[in-house]
């Protein structure tokens, strides 16, 4: 990347940059992209992938941590960004990264992707006998979160090594429409085993002969760095379980921080420090025994992906400057689902210096299709190419075709130089 790529907006990073104030791709120019592929399209700068698992992996090794990463594969899966993952590392080097799925068609997605073993953690929720059949033949590192889940596994696979999940009763990072985490905290959630439980837990463990060899807990979303103080709390908590399960003489060899690593969604966030988060394991989890795993999902990818869109209305309506799109929420639903601010780029300018307070809208037929309101954007006309940025994780997975909007297409960059497949 030369010295014309402009990486100040909080957004921008080497591959997502603005080049003589328009913006750039993996290195190409994103309108010539929207012009040559169509709209709506996802593009995909899949370097940006390789550079966030490194800058995980060498935090994590720097804190003293022995480690095992994985991705949500909840946030990820298609094939193209699952083969450039299964590049990164050979299998069993502190390179590679594992697969957490959380169904059978996941698992089915990483055993295709030449994902085995160990690598592959399950953790999922509410699951069925039809899920656990397909599940408990595969020597995979399987995850239950509740008294309930446990029982039904030991029916299915008596003699299985098998995951607790765990609840900490407490939450970090982004709290969302409730408030609260709705993964854990002080109110009752549908996951994990509360610490009051783990004796029983322990004494359904034995009925069925199942033995415990991992304790995971996933209390956070996207953390950044004013969050760690309570990520740290969670982790407390999660050693202070894991240590009943040792001392009862459980051979857990395996401590599992979950995902929730953030990026910063607007100009006044700050970004997560990693070796703090790193230092917050090691300090918490990293003395016990077990090795400390990871599964994050929007951070090794949310940054990765930028969707490209069309203008096809652009007027102003009671006096406010109004831009409508070709494509919808459900494209990119982090605001409709998360309640998070998306980010609007106008490609042709996307550092603008004068901006109007835009409503910017999309093609589904529902009056909640508002990408944002009160957002300063740069003068558009019809005919222009409007970028969301940060649409590389969840995004592609959640899509639902509402009012026949289907799946776009997308075109993944494997450098910075050439196009990769589309
Ligand atoms: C169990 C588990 N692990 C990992 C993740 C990934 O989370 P994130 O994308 O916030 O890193 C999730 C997401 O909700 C999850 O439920």
């Amino acid at each position: 990347m030369t010295a014309e790529c402009d990486t100040r907006a909080f957004w921008a990073h080497p591959g997502l940059c603005v080049t003589g104030g328009r913006l750039s791709i993996a290195g190409r120019d994103a309108e010539a992209i929207a012009l040559e592929h169509g709209t709506p399209l996802y593009v995909f700068d899949l370097c940006r992938v390789t550079e966030r698992v490194g800058a995980l992996q060498e935090a994590l090794a720097r804190a003293g941590l022995r480690y095992v990463t994985r991705f949500s594969m909840k946030a990820q899966r298609e094939p193209e960004v699952l083969a450039h993952l299964r590049r990164l590392g050979p299998p069993v080097t502190p390179q590679t990264i594992g697969a957490d799925v959380c169904s059978p068609v996941e698992l089915a997605s990483a055993l295709t992707g030449g994902w085995e073993g160990d690598e592959i953690s399950y953790t999922g929720t509410n699951v069925s006998d039809r899920d656990f059949e397909a599940i408990v033949a595969h020597p995979i590192r399987l995850n239950v979160d509740s008294l309930s889940q446990l029982r039904r596994l030991g029916r299915h696979a008596p003699g299985r090594n098998v995951g607790l999940r765990v609840n900490v009763r407490c939450g970090a990072g982004h709290l969302g429409r409730s408030g609260g985490s709705l993964y854990s905290s002080d109110r009752p959630t549908k996951f994990g085993i509360y610490a009051e439980q783990l004796p029983e837990a322990i004494g359904i463990a034995r009925e069925h002969g199942l033995v415990l060899t991992s304790l995971h807990f996933h209390a956070s979303s996207y953390l950044l760095r004013d969050d760690l103080a309570d990520f740290a709390e969670t982790a407390r908590r999660a050693a202070e379980m894991a240590s009943v399960l040792l001392q009862a003489g459980c051979p857990i060899d395996e401590i599992n921080a979950g995902g929730g690593l953030g990026l910063p969604v607007a100009p006044d966030q700050e970004a997560l420090d990693l070796d703090a988060y790193a230092a917050v394991l090691a300090e918490h989890l990293g003395t016990l025994g077990p090795v400390v795993s990871v599964e994050p999902g929007d951070f090794l990818f949310g940054e990765s992906g930028v969707l490209l869109a069309e203008v096809v209305t652009a007027e102003d309506r009671l006096g406010v400057p109004f831009v409508g799109l070709d494509a919808g929420w459900n494209l990119a639903p982090d605001r409709f689902i998360y309640e998070l601010p998306v980010t609007c780029v106008l490609c042709r300018d996307a550092l603008p210096e004068a901006v109007r307070l835009t409503t910017i809208t999309g093609n589904i037929n529902e009056g909640d299709d508002v990408f944002a309101e009160g957002y300063p954007f740069a003068w558009a006309h019809e005919g222009d190419i409007v970028a969301i940025v940060k649409v590389g994780s969840y995004c592609q997975n959640m899509l639902a075709p509402h009012c026949g909007r289907t799946k776009p297409p997308a075109i993944y960059f494997v450098d910075r130089a050439q196009a990769g497949k589309g």
